[in-house]
């Protein structure tokens, strides 16, 4: 093991750390830290029967629910997991070609990806296959929430324990980490995903307007909010779709309110997540935890009020990470840099 890693750390500049997220790709290059930052969504189109990717990352998403019969967005991992692996793959060789640019040719790179703690191991084979077909010449993985925890900065090598929660769009990783490993883990599938269908739910079921995930992600990213605002109301909300009576285009109204109403229920189920972690947290760690506080990362943790709800209902510290959307990458490419955080990363 030794002589493999310091084989890794002398290679040259090249080797890469990768986020591969069920909402987002990121990318981060040894030396130069996070070069690429896209959707992790895959446009496919379908010719006589034989089909070809049209786009991925940024451009895919934007034709997200507005594609024709003959293209279809497809997002290749759901619920923290890869649910079409030879997309991912495509996915994964055009971000690498993306950042190797025409460089690609003059040797393979070493890769470092990130892999959910819940994830089996047929998952994560799956991922290193799919990362060395890219033209990875060496696999690493390393667990999200560990990459997270070194991305917000946390002390993770020191006999201390301490709490992160990676509420990403996909899952919620909960974990308690010490001494460079994970104590305790528990994933939970709800995520920004969730928020957002809890929100086309929410407006259908009151307002019999449909709208589509990329308008509920938008309300969400602008309006989540995790309790009703102080005043009862907050803002208020002006939300375009289709009517489910007369099938034509109409906007209506809801408040900020409605929207903490909306998001009640995934976000019980992260509070729910967290709780459970605590509960099975030893005793000395748990110590640890009221002192170091509860650390949030992913997308997911700019929820206004998120951190001040999970404050309330955990009588503990809780902070959100200095850039949230980052961490896991940030995590990713330190543990494959620092030779301080040998041990975190592993070979199968
Ligand atoms: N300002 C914001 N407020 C609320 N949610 C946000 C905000 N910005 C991004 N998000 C949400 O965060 C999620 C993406 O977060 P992130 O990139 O951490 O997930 P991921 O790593 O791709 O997913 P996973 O870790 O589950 O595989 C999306 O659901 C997105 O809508
Ligand atoms: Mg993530």
């Amino acid at each position: 093991m030794a002589s493999l890693m310091s084989r890794f750390f002398k290679f040259g500049s090249q080797n890469m750390a990768i986020d591969l997220g069920t909402a987002n790709t990121l990318v981060y290059v040894q030396d130069r830290g996070i070069v690429l930052n896209e959707p992790s969504v895959v446009a496919i189109e379908t010719i006589n029967g034989i089909k070809k990717v049209k786009a991925v990352g940024e451009d895919a998403k934007m034709m997200m629910g507005k594609t024709p019969d003959s293209i279809e967005a497809i997002r290749p991992l759901r619920d923290g997991v890869i649910a079409d692996i030879e997309i991912a793959e495509e996915m994964i060789k055009h971000f690498i070609r993306k950042v190797h640019g025409k460089r690609s040719l003059f040797r393979y790179p070493e890769i470092v990806i990130c892999v959910p703690s819940g994830s089996t191991s047929v998952e994560r084979r799956a991922i290193r296959d799919a990362a060395s077909n890219a033209g990875a010449s060496q696999v690493y993985l390393i667990l999200e929430p560990m990459a997270a925890a070194i991305g917000a900065d946390m002390p993770v090598t020191e006999p201390v324990g301490s709490m992160v929660v990676d509420i990403g769009g996909g899952t919620t990783e909960v974990a308690v980490l010490s001494l460079r490993g994970l104590a305790y883990t528990t994933s939970v599938r709800v995520g920004g995903d969730k928020m957002d269908e809890a929100i086309v739910s929410y407006v259908r079921r009151h307002h019999n307007l449909l709208i589509g995930d990329a308008t509920a992600e938008r309300i969400k990213k602008d309006y989540g909010i995790a309790t009703i605002p102080a005043d009862g109301i907050g803002e208020t909300i002006h939300i375009k779709g289709r009517d489910l009576v007369n099938g034509v285009p109409k906007e209506i109204t809801i408040s900020q309110a409605n929207i903490a109403e909306a998001l009640s229920e995934p976000i019980g189920a992260i509070i729910e997540g967290v709780r459970i972690a605590l509960e099975n947290t030893a005793p000395e760690l748990a110590a640890d935890i009221v002192d170091q506080g509860i650390v949030l990362t992913g997308g997911g943790a700019m929820i206004q009020g998120l951190d001040e709800y999970l404050r309330e209902e955990t009588g503990l510290p809780v902070s959100v990470a200095e850039d949230p959307l980052s961490c896991v990458a940030l995590g990713t490419g330190r543990a494959m840099e620092d030779p301080v955080y040998r041990g975190v990363l592993m070979t199968a």
